[in-house]
């Protein structure tokens, strides 16, 4: 193979091999169950909680960015296993990785060359397991990217591929002899690339390509690829990986007069993967990033038989849209234009991730004024949306931060945060593509941010180190310190959102206010039913609540003040006549809710979180106030 002639270092070569004697082994050419020399299967962690995702808060980590061990200047495995123990002091639930493979680097790692084990920098599929290991004792469950739509044009199928027309990959992408077909299908780059096609010189022929140039995407309608990716796929769950991100997964197939996007054949594929993880390894997730329409969007679940959650993409850019404009409308307007979606599905939201902010499912009009609120200077503008993370976007204001996560945490869906962000870290929009966001954790005041003891020349990327967002005053180290900070505060809403199953499992009902600026909404309990993969294997039909034993019995009232000024807001709680509300921070008893509008007022961007309770003296402290409602 071409790949044999590239000159490659020992250590990455005998990684090969492995990999090599994995895949045989898995192929039941080699005897013995799949595991790697002196490498012992991960513990899983106790699988019993079906639907486990739909109660959980994700976080998104960078490796190559968290945490250096061996101080040679980028993140690893084994660095992200010693920070462990933030983690779950921080009180998250799953951890999604981003690509750890090996790769040349020019996508983040998006560009994979090898899919069977880890980029030598991050270390190796030990450090895997351990890692996978460590975070399952503590009840932490993890996912990874899973990059089916293409591959590094220096993967060995593309370098054969790419060798001659009638090689034994020839056909493992998508090859054509002019650069016309599929008009239809945009253009995703379109900053940087200006065709989906690309002409190789050797083959005499164009390859399709729907991001980089230089990611050529693999050819599904081809059975051997089908069949290579389902291989990928039950490698890391055998390792014990509790799911995938499923990247760019509209585009893996084309077809004439099409956009390439959406298209049966891919929903279809998605189903039959769906169905070998649920037959195979039943409670793991996937969840799919597709950058497109609810409506679009939504097909993605399936009818419960593709993913089992979905990024919501059309809500985030909405979410900073409502604050700016200070008014309920594009969420109001988004969350009605969401279908249902199938039981046991949900959500994925965020606010930031490690991409740019993107602005592809907004309209015109929205983006020019999403680019007129947020984007101060044209280096700030990625792609089609803002390379800035979530504090610089919001001039630091903690009081709007909060808004925003409280509104994270309490829309239908399961939250995803993005690493650092729970410090309010900054961006440095001089570094070029996405790097922008992805710089150094910020440990301490200490050199490198404690992230790293190498050089600060050696490191994969500089920290921040202005005097706003710098990593002498923004880090981990004196947050912790520092009982009012911005991490403080979000491990506590983390908690109290954990003592309320409802928010990530509940129905969603608005409440209506005269006043555009305050959005506010039910989240009722619902008795869940075990979803359909769990009861086939003969668990009984219980419910959720009774399997896993959590309460939640009680519907939470969420009020947000989307304006930077104070706001009365006059709700209609007919429904909840009756209730008494107890505001969730503090415990704190309200009026009972009676057949009349309900009247709060509430301070800049201010939020109220209320349980509705059913008996008023189930509400704290209620004697004291007995007389007020
Ligand atoms: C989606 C990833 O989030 C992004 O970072 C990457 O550039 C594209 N897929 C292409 O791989």
């Amino acid at each position: 193979m071409a790949a044999s002639r590239r000159p490659r270092d020992q250590s990455s070569e005998s990684r090969r091999a492995e990999s090599a004697r994995v895949e045989r082994r898995r192929q039941g050419r080699l005897p013995g169950a799949l595991r790697l020399p002196g490498i012992r299967p991960a513990a899983l962690p106790a699988r019993e909680a079906a639907g486990w995702y739909r109660r959980s808060v994700f976080y998104e980590v960078l490796t190559r960015g968290f945490f250096d061990s061996n101080n040679d200047g980028a993140g690893d495995l084994a660095g992200l296993t010693a920070k462990l123990d933030y983690l779950e002091w921080l009180g998250v639930d799953c951890l999604w990785l981003l690509p750890y493979y090996p790769s040349p680097m020019r996508d983040g790692g998006y560009d994979i060359s090898d899919f069977f084990t880890v980029h030598p920098q991050l270390g190796g599929l030990d450090d895997l397991v351990a890692f996978l290991d460590d975070a399952h004792r503590r009840g932490i469950r993890v996912i990874a990217d899973l990059v089916m739509n293409h591959t590094s044009e220096e993967h060995p199928w593309f370098v054969e591929s790419r060798l001659s027309r009638d090689n034994a990959k020839s056909d493992w992408y998508v090859w054509n002899d002019d650069d016309q077909r599929w008009p239809e299908a945009r253009v995703v780059f379109v900053d940087v690339e200006s065709s989906n096609w690309t002409w190789e010189k050797k083959r005499e022929q164009y390859y399709w390509h729907r991001f980089y140039s230089h990611q050529p995407d693999l050819n599904y309608e081809n059975p051997d690829v089908v069949e290579a990716m389902f291989g990928v796929v039950r490698f890391w769950l055998d390792l014990g990986l509790d799911g995938f991100r499923l990247d760019a997964v509209p585009y893996l197939f084309q077809a004439d007069g099409t956009t390439g996007e959406n298209l049966p054949e891919t929903h279809e594929l998605l189903r039959r993967l769906r169905k070998q993880i649920d037959a195979d390894f039943p409670d793991r997730v996937l969840l799919a990033e597709a950058n497109q329409w609810p409506a679009d969007l939504v097909d993605y679940f399936g009818d419960g038989d593709e993913c089992h959650m979905c990024f919501h993409f059309p809500l985030m850019p909405r979410l900073f849209m409502a604050v700016r404009r200070e008014q309920r409308f594009p969420l109001a307007e988004i969350i009605a234009h969401t279908p249902e979606i199938p039981e046991g599905c949900q959500w994925a939201i965020f606010l930031r991730n490690h991409d740019e902010l993107t602005l592809e499912k907004v309209t015109e009009e929205e983006r020019d004024y999403m680019v007129a609120e947020y984007v101060k200077d044209p280096r700030m503008r990625r792609h089609l949306g803002i390379g800035r993370r979530l504090a610089p976007l919001l001039d630091g204001n903690r009081r709007l931060a909060e808004l925003l996560y409280a509104l994270l945490f309490s829309l239908p869906g399961s939250p995803v945060i993005y690493y650092g962000d729970e410090l309010l870290m900054g961006d440095n929009v001089y570094l070029g593509d996405r790097d922008s966001v992805r710089t150094p954790m910020q440990w301490s005041p200490d050199r490198n941010g404690g992230f790293s003891q190498a050089d600060f020349a050696q490191l994969y990327l500089p920290p921040l180190m202005d005097p706003v967002f710098g990593y002498q005053a923004v880090n981990v180290e004196a947050q912790q310190r520092n009982p009012s900070s911005f991490l403080h505060w979000i491990r506590s809403m983390l908690q109290i959102r954990r003592q309320f199953p409802v928010f990530g499992t509940g129905t969603f009902d608005l409440v209506s206010c005269a006043n555009p600026s305050v959005f506010a909404y039910v989240r009722s309990p619902v008795a869940e039913r075990v979803p359909e993969p769990a009861r086939r294997r003969g668990r009984p039909r219980e419910t959720v609540e009774s399997a896993g034993g959590f309460s939640g019995t009680s519907p939470v009232l969420c009020v947000h003040n989307l304006s930077r000024f104070a706001q009365p807001a006059e709700l209609d709680l007919a429904r909840w006549a009756g209730r008494m509300p107890v505001e969730l921070l503090g415990r704190v008893p309200f009026a009972q809710v009676g057949p009349a509008m309900y009247g709060v007022t509430l301070g800049p961007y201010g939020f109220y979180w209320f349980e509705l309770l059913e008996e008023p003296s189930e509400a704290p402290g209620v004697e004291q106030i007995g007389g007020m409602g």
